[in-house]
């Protein structure tokens, strides 16, 4: 999984990000280039088109929903084993709070970015057991004329 998150959890508002910070959105696009990316609908509606240079299978239970330029699946495994058949070796469920709530059990790594502050929302990442994810990386970044908040780029790994 891949997730920005603020220190007390919130990754939506509204139904978009609620932060600007743009030296994350661009490790996002670099880690996720050339992969597979699984997202629920409404992130995919909040992106507005497809990611380019990437395979995006959107995440829907309606049964007749189409979209230009994505494959779609009506389940999280039914999404993994399309990756999977198309010989994906990472794939990246990169949001809502629904497919990081039910990916948190399948994942085995999360490329977590904290934004160290606060924020107002109505979507969250779910509370995942320190015991069980350990912080394999971590590079701190401060604030600066871009990027208002200080951030933390993390990877987790599960422990086995
Ligand atoms: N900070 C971050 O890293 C980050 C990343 C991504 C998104 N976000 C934010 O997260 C918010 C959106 O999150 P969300 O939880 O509201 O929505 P979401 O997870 O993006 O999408 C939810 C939709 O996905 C479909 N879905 C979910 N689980 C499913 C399942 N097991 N089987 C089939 N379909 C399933 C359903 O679509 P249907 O209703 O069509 O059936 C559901 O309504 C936005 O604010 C967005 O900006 C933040």
């Amino acid at each position: 999984m891949i997730a920005a998150v603020a220190r007390n959890y919130t990754i939506g508002a509204g139904n978009s990000l609620p932060w600007e910070m743009p030296t994350d959105m661009h490790f996002f696009m670099k880690t996720t280039r050339g992969h597979h990316v699984i997202m629920g609908r409404k992130s995919f509606e909040d992106i507005g088109k497809p990611l380019q240079g990437r395979t995006n299978i959107v995440v829907t239970r309606q049964a007749s929903y189409q979209a230009n330029g994505v494959c779609i699946a009506h389940s999280l495994d039914e999404a993994l084993a399309l990756a999977r058949q198309n010989g994906e070796t990472e794939v990246f469920i990169i949001g809502g709070e629904n497919l990081f709530t039910e990916g948190l059990q399948k994942a085995d790594k999360i490329y977590l970015t904290w934004i160290h502050a606060d924020f107002e929302g109505d979507t969250h990442f779910p509370r995942f057991d320190p015991k069980q994810w350990h912080e394999i990386e971590r590079t701190d970044c401060a604030s600066d004329a871009e990027n208002p908040y200080p951030y933390s780029f993390t990877t987790l790994a599960k422990a086995h």
